[in-house]
């Protein structure tokens, strides 16, 4: 089974085409990537109308490109999916509709793909994990975790109330004067910083429940910022450890709560995964490595490639539904919102 999936719901276009191997994960026949971080760095931050235009104009070949790497063409796919939602609608209904067009030129089944999902389910692509497992999900719009029981059935454990963990990272990337995406800026001037020179506040901690704040620790950053003005050499650095020591903690306490809860329903997972772009985050890993070797729970980190956005793990989706019979029609609309946790989004009155 061979199925092509599309990815175009933030500032990466991408596509690939994946098949189930005999071992039951999956093998990715082609990847193809293309992001726009340099047209939006001028303005800080994606802007979705250049967004959109981006994955215009560079869909059709990128789809090319990847059928040509796989070494096969439409007929040979099996199915044809791409991200619905939730992300910048503008370029959501630009895959979705490019799609749904290939589906139907070709007489192929459509697979409408919720990019949450997509996410959450990677680990069984590269590593063929059984259900049930937790799920930290850490991006630049999202910061979550949650039961996956199987395709389909989630359950959102925690969730950030303001910032996601990403976000966080770009903005103080930003006050510290350091480039876009600051994500990787904050870490590697974090190297040579004093992680204890600065105590930040650990927003959360140890409070019931799993959910997750950052814009408290995130203002305090500002304040101390502002307070030692103007910033020495040494300052950026020992700025950025100290911020990171202190949602470094915060992941931890999260996950040890969430844990729990996810035992009393689930009973244990066969493993923690963590996926989205925060999870490159070298300090992140450590943390993570070393909880989970403490607490002898299997940790799944897949390859970086795979934990920002990418085609493959909209494929692999894809291929997950398509075997189970779980296909969509052609009028299946884009939807900017879409919480995986559908009990979640009622509860929190349509705010994912
Ligand atoms: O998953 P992703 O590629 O895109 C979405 O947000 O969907 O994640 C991008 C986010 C950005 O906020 C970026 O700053 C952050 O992941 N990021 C990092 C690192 N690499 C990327 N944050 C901290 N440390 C990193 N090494
Ligand atoms: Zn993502």
């Amino acid at each position: 089974m061979r199925v092509l999936g599309i990815e175009t719901t933030c500032d990466e276009t991408a596509a690939a085409v994946v098949s189930l191997s005999s071992r039951g994960n999956g093998d990715i026949l082609s990847n193809e990537v293309m992001s726009q971080i340099a047209e939006h760095a001028a303005y800080g931050g994606v802007v979705p109308e250049i967004a959109a235009r981006a994955h215009v104009d560079v869909l059709d070949r990128l789809v090319e490109r990847a059928l040509a790497g796989a070494g096969c063409t439409m007929n040979e796919i099996d199915g044809v999916a791409a991200a619905a939602g939730p992300g910048l609608i503008g370029g959501v209904i630009v895959g979705l509709t490019f799609g749904k067009a290939l589906a139907l030129a070709a007489d192929k089944p459509f697979i409408a793909v919720n990019h949450l999902e997509a996410h959450a389910l990677t680990a069984r692509l590269t590593d063929g994990i059984e259900f049930p497992y937790l799920l930290l999900l850490v991006s630049g719009g999202h910061t979550q975790l949650i039961a996956v029981r199987g395709v389909g059935d989630y359950k959102r454990l925690g969730t950030t109330i303001d910032d996601a963990i990403g976000e966080a990272f770009d903005k103080v990337a930003k006050m510290l004067g350091l480039p876009y995406p600051g994500g990787p800026q904050v870490e590697k001037a974090a190297m040579d910083g004093d992680p204890q020179r600065f105590e930040f506040p650990r927003p959360m901690l140890r409070r019931p429940g799993a959910d997750f704040s950052l814009s408290g620790l995130k203002t305090a950053v500002r304040l101390e910022a502002e307070r030692i003005a103007p910033l020495r050499p040494s300052d950026i650095p020992d700025l950025c450890a100290s911020f990171q020591a202190a949602v470094v903690d915060v992941i931890i306490d999260r996950i040890r709560h969430a844990l729990r809860a996810f035992r009393t329903e689930n009973g244990d997972p066969s493993a923690l995964v963590v996926a989205g772009g925060v999870a490159a985050n070298g300090a992140i890993r450590r943390a993570l490595t070393r909880f989970c070797g403490e607490g002898g729970l299997p940790l799944v980190l897949p390859p970086p490639a795979l934990c920002t956005d990418n085609g493959a793990m909209i494929a692999w989706a894809g291929l997950e539904r398509l075997r189970r019979g779980m296909t969509d029609g052609l009028d299946f609309a884009a939807r900017p919102r879409w919480p995986l946790d559908l009990d979640a989004e009622r509860v929190n009155n349509g705010k994912a």
